[in-house]
């Protein structure tokens, strides 16, 4: 394999270009539960009762945050996704969930949730109809927007599907005027972005303004495939979307998928690296009543979980690829890197890769602390600039680690590596 010559961007220690919505909301990316790639539309409770989407899924889910750790380790937000409302309006005009399967109705549903210490989201659509064709909030938003508030909800997903593409920015700020004129902190999650990409470039200033989370890119699945499609178009597009994530605002490559069918631990790994990474939503799709003991302790894993809620709120970025390599970094609080390099190369076995290539590994000058987290926890000491670590990166596994500066001189080097929009490079690596 020919040695590439890639792309190095490195973000400013600035603050986003624009205010995040002014919510007091997801001042650190949102943690929680989500419904949607794990139990999607299935709404049989009378062949599968313990699947279906009804009040009692959110209960045992709530009940197993509590008792099995997932609260402490901060997921908070149990989300409702597609499906759950009745097809019809009620007289007055209002949303109502399904009869049979929401028999307490979401009011109850969200005192439940509250009594667990946790909180509850909902989901609704900008357009005509939900993806999955259940009524639309069109000519609704101050409606359906009182009408979460009055339920008590925490949190509303708001879907693009049957909107005119046209009408997409209007119908969002809309929706998050009416959902802040009803006085309730309701976090924001909007899919605006995603639906725009197709008629134009989204305009990330007022996005950022409106909602504390974006979708930009197509739905997970519970693949390897759908995860590194997240990951390109990422990478991608990360001149336009990463300026644009900050304390209140985020960009969002969707669920976390650990704990299901399709990865294999290495790609569950790589999946959760690159998601604290990139300073997303950790929103987990899976079934927490059931779910494999090594992907509970990764998903619960404090070491990634503290890069993810990193205080300065930055998100990072691929910094360097070649040989089948990617080099992701993330600048964090206390002067202090993360560094995730993903194999991606399926075949063969393990690989060496000598992190003092990272671009970012400059600020290891004159000497740094090193701490692997991934694929194993190892204190890797005191390094200094030359120091060359290989470390064994697994096919479609990741390797993180965390680079802490301990020299007095660390934060001229510091500003002079990271400060400047988007300084772009040429980089080599191995
Ligand atoms: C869209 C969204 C998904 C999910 C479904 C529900 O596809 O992108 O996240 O909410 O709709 O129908």
């Amino acid at each position: 394999m020919s040695r590439a010559a890639c792309l190095l961007v490195i973000i400013s220690l600035m603050s986003p270009a624009a205010e995040a919505l002014d919510n007091g909301l997801a001042l650190k990316p949102t943690m929680g539960w989500l419904h949607w790639e794990r139990f999607m539309c299935n709404i049989d409770c009378d062949t599968d009762p313990n699947n279906c989407i009804s009040e009692r899924l959110y209960m045992q889910m709530a009940d197993v945050m509590v008792k099995e750790g997932w609260k402490e380790a901060g997921y908070e937000y149990v989300c409702i996704d597609d499906c759950w409302p009745s097809h019809q309006r009620d007289a007055q005009g209002r949303l109502q969930a399904d009869p049979k399967r929401f028999p307490g109705g979401i009011k109850k549903l969200a005192d439940y949730i509250h009594s667990k210490g946790l909180k509850l989201g909902i989901y609704a659509d900008v357009g005509d109809k939900t993806c999955a064709g259940y009524p639309g909030s069109l000519g609704y938003y101050e409606k359906d927007a009182q009408t979460f508030a009055d339920w008590d909800v925490d949190l509303l997903k708001f879907d693009g599907c049957f909107m005119n593409r046209a009408l997409l920015g209007e119908g969002y700020t809309n929706m998050s005027k009416a959902l802040n004129n009803t006085g309730r902190p309701v976090l924001y999650s909007c899919e605006w972005p995603l639906y725009e990409w197709p008629l134009k470039q989204p305009n990330y200033t007022a996005i950022r303004e409106t909602c504390n989370h974006w979708r930009n890119f197509d739905d997970v699945f519970d693949s390897w495939s759908s995860v590194k499609s997240i990951l390109d178009w990422t990478a991608a597009h990360q001149d336009i979307i990463v300026p644009a994530a900050g304390p209140g605002g985020w960009n969002d490559p969707d669920m976390l998928v650990i704990g299901n069918f399709g990865l294999s631990h290495d790609q569950q790994e790589s999946q959760m690296a690159l998601w604290a990474i990139m300073a997303s939503p950790l929103l987990m799709s899976n079934d927490l009543r059931d779910i494999c003991p090594r992907s509970k302790e990764l998903l619960q894993n404090k070491r990634i979980i503290d890069i993810s809620q990193d205080s300065m709120g930055k998100q990072g970025y691929r910094t360097a690829k070649g040989n089948n390599f990617e080099v992701w970094e993330r600048p964090l609080s206390k002067n202090c890197l993360a560094v995730a390099v993903l194999n991606k190369l399926e075949t063969g076995g393990p690989r060496g890769f000598n992190i003092g290539a990272a671009p970012g590994w400059k600020i290891c000058g004159p000497q740094c602390n090193v701490t692997q987290i991934l694929p194993q926890y190892k204190e890797m000491g005191v390094q200094t600039q030359q120091s060359k670590i290989i470390v064994s990166v697994n096919p479609s596994g990741t390797a993180l680690l965390t680079v802490t500066p301990i020299s007095s001189d660390f934060t001229r080097l510091h500003k002079l590596n990271w400060q400047g929009t988007f300084v772009r490079r040429k980089h080599t690596i191995l």
